[in-house]
């Protein structure tokens, strides 16, 4: 998989990249990400990606010209699955999102800044529209990483075990089983005794019942899908 990610800040967006799971996808090359930064495309000599809204109102507008150049000269050199602007008013990202993209062969993401892009931007170029929540972040960056995280820990061959990915939280609209591990007991604090039972069938039906009561207790609405 490849991943092009399209900045205006892309010192925000690179650590994530470069320590544990994700780092270890890129060095296997499971997967390449890609930084461009937005003001390389820009014609003026102040490196301009923004200006003022048409009508009046306050804030930037980031404009289409440097958007355009820097995604057609992405595309004139493969062809993209889809094309991402990350935004507040977008889908909010769930798991089923980052499992569908982890298929993905090529994809770019764009991270929007000040008030948001011009609407032809979305109109023209944008495939997908992604909120990591409903509160506004001050740029697109740190929802891009998180959703580049989600994903890339989803490519065949990044995580260790690789059922692991498939016990996680969500992944059958269910949050994920109370975990325990060594030691048995600490400061009077049990484990419980069925994890010792050695019986499989029984613990696995317990964990089962386990991400039922957690899901209905703190996510009814996932149990209601
Ligand atoms: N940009 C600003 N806020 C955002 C959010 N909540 N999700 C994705 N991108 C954003």
């Amino acid at each position: 998989m490849r991943i092009d990610i399209i900045t205006v800040l892309p010192e925000l967006l690179k650590s994530p990249f470069e320590a544990s799971i994700l780092k270890r996808a890129i060095e296997a090359d499971l997967v390449s990400v890609h930084f461009h930064n937005l003001r390389d495309y820009t014609s003026d000599r102040y490196k301009s990606v923004d200006d003022t809204q048409f009508g009046g109102g306050a804030g930037m507008v980031m404009m289409i010209e440097p958007i355009d150049k820097c995604i057609s000269k992405l595309q004139s050199e493969r062809s993209y699955d889809e094309i991402i602007y990350m935004t507040p008013d977008g889908e909010t990202l769930k798991q089923g999102i980052a499992n569908q993209l982890s298929l993905k062969e090529n994809i770019i993401i764009l991270c929007g800044h000040y008030k948001g892009v011009d609407q032809r931007v979305r109109d023209k170029f944008i495939t997908k529209e992604i909120s990591i929540g409903d509160y506004v972040l001050s740029g697109g960056e740190l929802g891009a990483a998180v959703l580049c995280d989600a994903v890339i820990r989803l490519i065949p061959g990044v995580l260790g075990n690789e059922t692991s990915a498939l016990t996680d939280s969500f992944q059958d609209n269910l949050l994920a089983p109370p975990i325990y591990t060594k030691p048995r007991e600490y400061k009077g604090l049990k484990v419980p005794e069925v994890l010792f039972s050695g019986n499989f069938p029984k613990i696995e039906k317990w964990r089962e019942e386990q991400a039922y009561l957690r899901t209905k207790e703190r996510r009814p609405d996932l149990l209601e899908d």
